[in-house]
């Protein structure tokens, strides 16, 4: 078996996947799969805000340098999650009584000082993540209460300016497929470009459910984007279904993996095609939707899935 890193090489396709920190300091099988199978990593959880600054003022990028140092050592770029974000918070900031003024300067200065911590080692920042709702409004979030629909715009310059070979993205969920916030997302990032702002790519997240139907036009929509002159890329491909898992929704789950990279190896400029966690033992899924799970490539044991395969079969046979 050839791992998926080598499958895709061909320095057009990363191939890559969500870290968990943890498990990768406490767990050998599952740190030798991460550097084996995948040619950039992103992680889940150590470049948000509540870890790198949880008291005001005090930075720790321990858990992020470690996750940064793996990835140098395994010829892996890094995609940087995430810079702008509603959640995940620190609660100095979600609790604490700042004016419209503070708080811009309190972003400003977070997206200003991670970016340079990390300056020429990131390869794609997520800049700012899911800030539309499903029918194309902005969400509503203390940055868009407090600082205006600007804050988008803004926080994309001030990463730019602190790293300017960093490939910066607009990132999220239920935009793989044409509808009210795919359409917004397209809107916005026309509009940011015709404005000068740097924005370079946007992430399709790509969490499924079998439990929904597949989407159609995912393709398509991919190209809508590509046409902008953007970069595309999936940040976060995990299909999950209703346990228990039966060999139909194995099927299934496959199908939608499959999907999703075929749409990203149709678009010309779809650089990545990231998996949000590559097995079943460790996922944000049991955790968030009661009674479901199963949505990795491999299984609790590290065996491969019909998903993984699949995805196996579309990087050789392009
Ligand atoms: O850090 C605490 C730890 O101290 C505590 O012991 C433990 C007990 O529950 O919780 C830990 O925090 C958890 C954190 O992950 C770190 O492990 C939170 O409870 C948990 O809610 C959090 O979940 C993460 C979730 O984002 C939060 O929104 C998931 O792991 C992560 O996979 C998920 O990732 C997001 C992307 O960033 C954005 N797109 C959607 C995606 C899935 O929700």
């Amino acid at each position: 078996d050839r791992p998926l890193r080598q499958l895709a090489a061909d320095d057009r396709l990363r191939v890559g996947t969500a870290v968990d920190m943890t498990a990768l300091a406490e767990d050998a099988p599952y740190r030798s799969l991460a550097g084996s199978e995948f040619s950039s990593v992103t992680p889940e959880n150590v470049m948000k805000w509540e870890a790198i600054e949880p008291r005001r003022g005090e930075y720790d990028y321990a858990a992020a340098d470690r996750l940064v140092r793996f990835a140098e050592r395994h010829g892996q770029k890094v995609r940087g999650h995430v810079l702008v974000w509603h959640s995940q918070l620190p609660s100095w900031l979600t609790e604490g009584d700042f004016t419209k003024e503070e708080l811009r300067e309190i972003l400003r200065r977070h997206v200003t000082d991670t970016v340079r911590h990390f300056k020429g080692r990131i390869w794609h920042w997520d800049v700012v993540n899911e800030a539309f709702n499903e029918d194309g409004t902005l969400r509503d979030s203390i940055w868009l209460r407090e600082l205006g629909p600007g804050y988008i715009a803004d926080a994309f310059r001030w990463a730019h300016e602190a790293d300017p070979r960093a490939k910066l993205f607009y990132n999220d969920y239920n935009i793989e497929w044409a509808g009210p916030k795919s359409d917004a997302v397209l809107d916005l990032v026309r509009t940011l470009r015709a404005e000068g702002v740097p924005v370079d790519g946007v992430g399709f997240q790509g969490h499924l459910g079998i439990q929904y139907g597949l989407p159609g036009g995912v393709a398509a929509n991919f190209q809508r984007f590509d046409a902008l002159g953007v970069q595309t890329a999936v940040t976060e491909a995990d299909v999950r279904m209703i346990m228990p898992a039966d060999d139909e929704k194995l099927r299934t789950q496959a199908e939608g993996y499959r999907l999703l990279l075929d749409a990203c190896l149709r678009a010309r400029h779809c650089v990545s095609f990231t998996v949000w966690g590559f097995t079943d033992k460790y996922s944000w899924v049991p955790d968030t939707f009661e009674g479901e799970g199963a949505a990795n490539i491999l299984d609790e044991t590290y065996r491969p899935k019909p998903a993984y395969r699949a995805l196996q079969a579309a990087l050789a046979g392009r």
